[in-house]
């Protein structure tokens, strides 16, 4: 394992969609002294290794002695085995979300994770929910807002990949993660509907969480909408906040008392924009150089997929509903 303040040899498994980013930031990042990408499809390794001033490798066993990190953006249900194989070897790891493929796998992790820490006490384990690090994100939870309802919504045009995961727990689950943070409580009931529409599975899913302590919140995750669209609204004490996660905007209004009795008015809040990606990673970094612990646990990214399950489920319960009713 490496040192505090050492640079860090790092390994992106995957050189896909997102993986090529990953390569891209750890390669320009001033702390990383290597970077191997690790992609069994030769072609697209070697071309992204090159692209970024890296080197190629096929398997992560054979690079395995002569890294310290290891950024996982390979399909989702690799993450499992790649994980264990990283963690045996002592490696910090960042696996990207969700965390694995099913909630069996999940706990595997953790598992493999609590073996490691014993050898190794300072590993880091982080899943990528990269919108924690989105500086709206930041901003509002910054802001001491404590939700009391939200409504979140993040749909997209159909993308044609990553379909072997359903609509939940591909794209839903970002939401689900981020309203755990923002609400602080479990989640206690769940109602969802979902339509199949380009898929056998469905793509449109509306969720409705009730949390522990009386917070509310509706999710709508959608892959076979027109435009893309990615909004949180919500209400607390005498406070409402509207988030665009693309454009990286907040608005807060709060109740407060101005010159003529209550009013109420905008907070300004300082936004500096940044790629919620590049942040993410470079807090894991940090993290691994023995700087901050500034990163989304597996234990958060396996309780995002516990919701996830739950919402899977209603969802599945209503299909039958309605196909009993037919
Ligand atoms: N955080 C986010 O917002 C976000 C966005 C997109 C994807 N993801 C996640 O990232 C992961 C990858 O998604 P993607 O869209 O980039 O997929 P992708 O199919 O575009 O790319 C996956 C790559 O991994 C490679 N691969 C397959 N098996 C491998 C192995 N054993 N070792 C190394 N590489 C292997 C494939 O050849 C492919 O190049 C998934 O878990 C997905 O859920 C997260």
């Amino acid at each position: 394992m490496s040192e505090p303040t050492t640079k860090l040899r790092i390994a992106v498994v995957g050189a896909g969609h997102l993986g090529q980013h990953h390569a891209r930031i750890a390669a320009t990042s001033p702390h990383a002294a290597s970077v191997v990408v690790v992609e069994p499809a030769e072609e697209r390794g070697r071309e992204i290794a090159a692209k970024h001033g890296a080197e190629w490798a096929p398997n992560l066993a054979s690079v395995l002695g002569r890294i310290d990190v290891v950024q996982i953006a390979a399909p989702t249900g690799f993450h499992l085995a790649l994980g264990q194989e990283a963690l045996q070897a002592g490696k910090h790891v960042l696996i990207e979300k969700p965390l694995a493929a099913g909630l069996a796998e999940g706990e595997a992790l953790l598992q493999a994770l609590a073996k490691a820490r014993a050898a190794h006490p300072r590993l880091v384990a982080a899943v990528g929910h990269l919108e924690r690090f989105n500086p709206a994100v930041v901003a509002l939870r910054a802001a001491n807002f404590k939700p009391r309802f939200v409504e979140a919504i993040r749909v997209s045009p159909f993308p044609m990949r990553s379909l072997e995961v359903d609509v939940v727990m591909d794209v839903m689950i970002h939401d689900l993660d981020l309203l755990l943070a923002l609400v602080g409580r479990p989640v206690t009931d769940v109602e969802a509907f979902g339509v199949p529409v380009l898929t056998p599975h469905p793509d449109l899913v509306n969720a409705r969480l009730k949390f522990e302590g009386g917070a509310f919140a509706t999710v709508t995750a959608s892959r076979v909408a027109q435009k893309k669209e990615r909004t949180l609204r919500a209400f607390g004490d005498k406070a409402y906040a509207k988030l665009d996660f693309a454009a990286q905007k907040l608005e807060l209004l709060r109740l407060v008392l101005g010159p003529n009795g209550p009013e109420v008015a905008p907070e300004v809040v300082d936004i500096e924009e940044g790629e919620p990606l590049k942040l993410e990673i470079e807090a894991f970094h940090a993290a691994c150089r023995g700087q901050g612990d500034d990163v989304v646990t597996w234990a958060e990214g396996l309780e995002a997929m516990r919701v996830a399950d739950l919402v899977q489920k209603a969802v599945a319960r209503s299909l039958e509903e309605l196909g009993a009713g037919r």
